[in-house]
């Protein structure tokens, strides 16, 4: 019985910390608000470009190396074609030259926390 409350506990604190990880980093989804990424991505389904979630899925969520996240925050900055093609029938993403590296990598991990 002990054990059994233990067990239901713990399940509990991994589903919360899941929760509180896939919400991501407040700051960056605000700043994407302001920029025009909702416009054409949604989290859960595809819009013109692919979904958050579906970018998350491809480059292992939250567990992406340093390389892949400054690669993708370069993509963003000058813009993407090609990746998605399945998807977007060959949309291109558009560049974001106001962009700076560090707030394109904050945008990353916020996509890459869905
Ligand atoms: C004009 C529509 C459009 C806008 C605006 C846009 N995207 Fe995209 N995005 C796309 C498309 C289309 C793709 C798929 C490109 C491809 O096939 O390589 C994409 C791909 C991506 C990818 C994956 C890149 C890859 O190579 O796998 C990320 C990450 C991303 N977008 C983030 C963002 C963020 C953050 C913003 C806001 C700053 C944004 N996008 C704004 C259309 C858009």
């Amino acid at each position: 019985m002990k054990t059994r409350v233990l067990s239901i506990a713990a399940g509990a604190a991994v589903f919360l910390s899941g929760t509180a990880l896939a919400a991501g980093n407040p700051a960056a989804k605000a700043m994407m608000m302001n920029s025009d990424c909702f416009t054409c991505h949604a989290v859960d389904h595809q819009l013109v470009g692919p979904s958050f979630r579906e970018i998350a899925q491809r480059y292992h969520g939250s567990a992406a190396s340093g390389a892949t996240i400054a690669t993708l925050a370069k993509k963003i900055i000058s813009g993407g074609n090609g990746h998605w093609n399945a998807q977007t029938g060959g949309m291109a993403m558009t560049p974001h030259p106001q962009l700076s590296q560090a707030q394109a990598e904050a945008m990353v991990k916020w996509v890459l926390a869905q």
